[in-house]
């Protein structure tokens, strides 16, 4: 069986007696051998609340690994508003998203940006979670693949075939973030076949990379798109909010 990542992104959501809640419940939960017996080679789980409730999640994480949703890249300094890597690092988070299309939409973060910020975390020895995909105005003019090529060649430009390798890579399609519209698991597999095919002529091959889908995914879609073979797992965001959800979409796969 392929080993599946089940990350889930809070985004604004979660404050630290609510993270408290979820871990007192993921931890009965994970009590359950059917889940927890996976844990390790066959499944990974991952969750990135927002920096205020980390320190709560590290509480109550157990075999759960905890990181963040944003970094910047300088190490300290005149940043005000922003928080660096051996902060994060000093909590214990091991993981970071970068790129999320609401840091790219909303914050406006170029492909320069996040470069930068892949280099930084990567140097640290952190994990990140690169997220790319394109948006329903570009899928529409077919312009999806070429969104693809800019949004990677640019954001991998400053790393090493090594260090890519060593990313996280999150597909998700604008459209189906939010929407309760996920992608088919034919449109996922077809986009996450053509990044793979993409991020290994920058890297050292393709059976070494690891690919998620995120965009509504949840307990009932969750089968289709997981069994398919460019898919390596899933980044949550609504679903992930309850254990219980969480969970179930790792079951529905099993
Ligand atoms: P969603 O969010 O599961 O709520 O669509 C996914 C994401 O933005 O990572």
């Amino acid at each position: 069986m392929k080993k599946i990542y089940l990350y889930g992104n809070w985004k604004m959501n979660m404050t630290c007696g609510e993270t408290k809640d979820f871990f007192a419940k993921m931890s009965r939960a994970l009590e359950d051998e059917s889940i927890s017996g996976h844990l390790g080679t066959e499944l990974e789980i991952a969750v990135f609340p927002a920096y205020t409730s980390i320190a709560s999640a590290m509480a109550g994480k157990g075999r759960v690994i905890v990181g963040a949703q944003n970094v910047y890249f300088e190490h300290k300094g005149a940043f005000t508003g922003e928080v660096s890597i051996p902060m994060l690092s000093e909590l214990g988070c091991t993981h970071v998203i970068i790129g999320h299309s609401e840091r790219r939409q909303i914050f406006k973060e170029s492909n320069e940006l996040l470069a930068s910020k892949l280099k930084a975390v990567l140097d640290a020895g952190l994990t990140p979670v690169f997220c790319y995909g394109e948006t329903l105005e570009e899928r529409e003019s077919g312009e999806t693949f070429n969104v693809f090529r800019e949004q990677l060649t640019q954001g991998l430009s400053k790393l090493s075939k090594d260090e890519i390798e060593r990313i996280i890579f999150a597909y998700e399609p604008v459209w189906a973030i939010g929407t309760g519209k996920s992608a088919t698991s034919e449109e996922a597999e077809d986009a996450c076949k053509y990044s793979r095919e993409l991020i290994s002529k920058l890297s050292n091959g393709a059976e070494r990379i690891v690919i998620l889908y995120g965009g509504s995914v949840k307990p009932d879609n969750a089968k289709e798109l997981l069994s398919m073979p460019d898919i390596n797992g899933a980044l949550v965001g609504g679903a992930s909010l309850k254990a219980e959800s969480f969970l179930d979409i790792y079951k529905a796969y099993v």
